[in-house]
């Protein structure tokens, strides 16, 4: 979800709707506002659908100076009207935006509310209840109130917005686990789940930390932490130009972004090799890598598949052995950790709560030093990492990501290179990282300049079918694996990424006439044996689509793309299947960059 708040401007209406604009890729499934002025003029809008229909029941009438409002991605409770936030007290005097989710919230109701009528199914309004029921029953006021509220939520993830509609400026903000930001303004105030939200009002901004609660007022932002202590912390600055979240003339932000591909790895090489008097690396880094008999690679999603193409690249060009676990699996498995253990996190926005909770054990457990690589600078788990480096694939906003995954993989490749030579490893002082990276950006602009073709093939392999699979062996096997992935993402084909040779102890017996198969060669060693494997898909009625590189192409190949290092094939060859899937989902008529169930930053565990 993504949740936003203004105190002291007369455009808050604006200010707040184009903020959950910007927000919308964290979830679509329901919105609304809710503003005051300082008349104690209120409204409340609300509605199921995306900040569009919000848009359309937004009258003239709508207008306030301070406001909180809500994209929502549903948890509890369905979308629906009456599960929008914000949540109101039964008495309409409190009203509270939440990203997050409640544990304990049964038990709350349970004990204090039983005589409270809810209106929604959800945890946050069992929130809003609880604070109005402290400032009825306990004669607290609103702070008091909200800050036992917060002592009572135990084991909760939150970033709360809540108005008293008494007190019409102010802004009662508290945060655990979910991000949240507080943006500095001259006589106004705002506040956001991303920096993104509110880049046309302020490009300062302050962070905070697990636990804090902030009363915010136009002229006032005080933080106090849990112990009721008054924090004194130092703004950033956000040095993010607005347009680069324009779509331009893109149809989608999710072409826009395939396209961008070739740009995002000059931009790398640029920022991680060109500048040999002060390298991006620090020798800290790399000394603390050396140091680990092992590099455990965390991700959720495309991350974690960008993270199974770093293992190759790891052990090839440094020799460390390298583990690479799904986060949300991870998070609470008992490990037997090896002896120096390095954590390697990689995450587009920095903010997945999954990975996170990995971080925390990280930290607080395991005592390990940790990289964050992420597209998100000052992002949670940017900040809560031991060292830091950023993709530098500017904003990615299609909820179905592209650019970050070949970007992961670049920076992957760098890191290990640098560590590689560190250690002097024949094989990473051989490896022209460099050249490879420029080798690369010009193949994918070879392929993303004969799109059509994949338009094409799109319509005709993919379009109407119900299910498809993606196979290949070793770095293959985990191409198709982000393929499948991106097709089921928006085109809801139901798809599969497997290796070639398991596919016959099973998942064959799937295979019908006409079931698409699409196979992945880029590997000499194995080349041969997938091919085999088309054979048997082949011979039992399946429409086979190849994906290969020049080096090891036959002329019944329908896709060939241009050869590279055999370690960095996967930044060519996921370009194909970024656009298969796009063009099945614009055939099959859904909306590319907010598919169906997905939000881009998933802040929940
Ligand atoms: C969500 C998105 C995925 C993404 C995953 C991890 O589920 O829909 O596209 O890969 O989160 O996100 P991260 O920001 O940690 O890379």
């Amino acid at each position: 979800c993504g949740i936003v708040g203004v105190t002291g401007r007369t455009d808050t209406v604006e200010i707040l709707v184009s903020g959950l604009e910007k927000l919308e890729y964290r979830g679509y499934d329901s919105a609304g506002i809710y503003v005051n002025n300082s008349e104690k003029q209120d409204h409340l809008v609300k509605t199921r659908g995306k900040i569009a229909d919000l848009k359309r029941k937004i009258t003239s009438q709508i207008k306030g100076t301070t406001g909180i409002g809500h994209t929502r991605w549903a948890t509890n409770g369905v979308p629906s009207v009456e599960n929008a936030h914000p949540q109101f007290s039964t008495d309409n005097r409190f009203y509270l935006v939440h990203n997050g989710v409640i544990e304990n919230y049964e038990e709350l109701k349970a004990q204090y509310l039983n005589n409270v009528k809810f209106v929604s199914q959800t945890d946050t309004e069992v929130v809003v209840q609880l604070v109005d029921y402290f400032v009825v029953h306990e004669n607290m006021n609103t702070k008091q109130a909200f800050k036992k509220t917060l002592s009572l939520l135990k084991g909760s993830s939150y970033a709360f917005l809540l108005m008293d509609r008494d007190q019409p400026d102010t802004l009662y903000v508290a945060k655990n686990k979910s991000p949240l930001l507080i943006g500095l303004g001259k006589n106004f105030n705002v506040v956001c789940s991303d920096a993104l939200a509110m880049l046309h009002v302020t490009k300062n901004f302050l962070e905070l930390h697990d636990g804090e609660m902030v009363v915010v007022t136009p002229q006032t932002v005080e933080i106090t932490d849990q112990a009721g202590k008054k924090v004194q912390r130092e703004a950033f600055h956000v040095d993010l130009d607005p347009k680069e979240t324009d779509r331009g003339a893109y149809p989608y932000y999710m072409l826009k972004e395939i396209d961008e591909q070739p740009a995002v790895l000059h931009r790398i090489q640029k920022a991680y090799l060109e500048n040999t008097d002060k390298p991006a690396i620090s020798t800290e880094l790399l000394t603390a890598m050396k140091h680990a008999d092992r590099l455990y690679i965390v991700g959720a999603g495309t991350s974690y598949h960008a993270g199974l193409v770093g293992k190759q690249l790891f052990e090839k060009l440094t020799q460390i052995p390298t583990e690479v676990v799904v986060a949300s699996e991870f998070a609470y498995a008992d490990p037997m950790l090896s002896q120096r253990p390095f954590f390697i996190f990689l995450t587009q926005s920095g903010e997945t709560a999954d990975s996170r909770q990995v971080l925390v054990r990280v930290n607080n457990e395991w005592h390990a030093p940790s990289l964050t690589i992420t597209n998100v600078e000052n992002s949670t788990l940017y900040r809560e990492a031991t060292y830091q480096l950023l993709l530098n694939a500017g904003p990615e906003i299609a909820v179905a990501s592209t650019k970050a995954y070949t970007a992961q993989i670049a920076v992957e490749a760098v890191v290990a290179k640098a560590l590689g030579e560190v250690k002097e490893i024949e094989f990473a002082q051989k490896f022209d990282v460099r050249r490879e990276l420029s080798l690369a950006a010009n193949g994918i602009q070879s392929i993303v300049d004969e799109k059509d073709k994949l338009k094409k093939i799109a319509h005709q392999d993919l379009a109407k079918t119900r299910n498809a699979f993606y196979i290949g062996r070793g770095v293959d096997y985990f191409v198709a694996l982000e393929a499948a992935l991106k097709l089921k993402e928006i085109s809801y084909i139901q798809a599969e990424g497997f290796a070639s040779g398991e596919l016959k102890h099973g998942t064959i017996a799937l295979i019908e006439d006409h079931t698409p198969v699409i196979a992945l060669i880029t590997q000499a060693k194995t080349a041969g044996h997938t091919r085999s494997n088309i054979q048997e898909v082949k011979s039992r009625g399946a429409q086979v689509l190849t994906i290969v590189s020049e080096a090891l192409a036959k002329k019944e190949d329908r896709i060939v793309i241009p050869t590279i290092s055999e370690l960095l094939m996967p930044l060519m060859s996921v370009v194909p299947a970024q656009l298969l899937a796009y063009y099945a989902s614009l055939e099959r008529g859904y909306d590319v960059d907010q598919p169906r169930n997905l939000a881009k930053s998933v802040t929940v565990e």
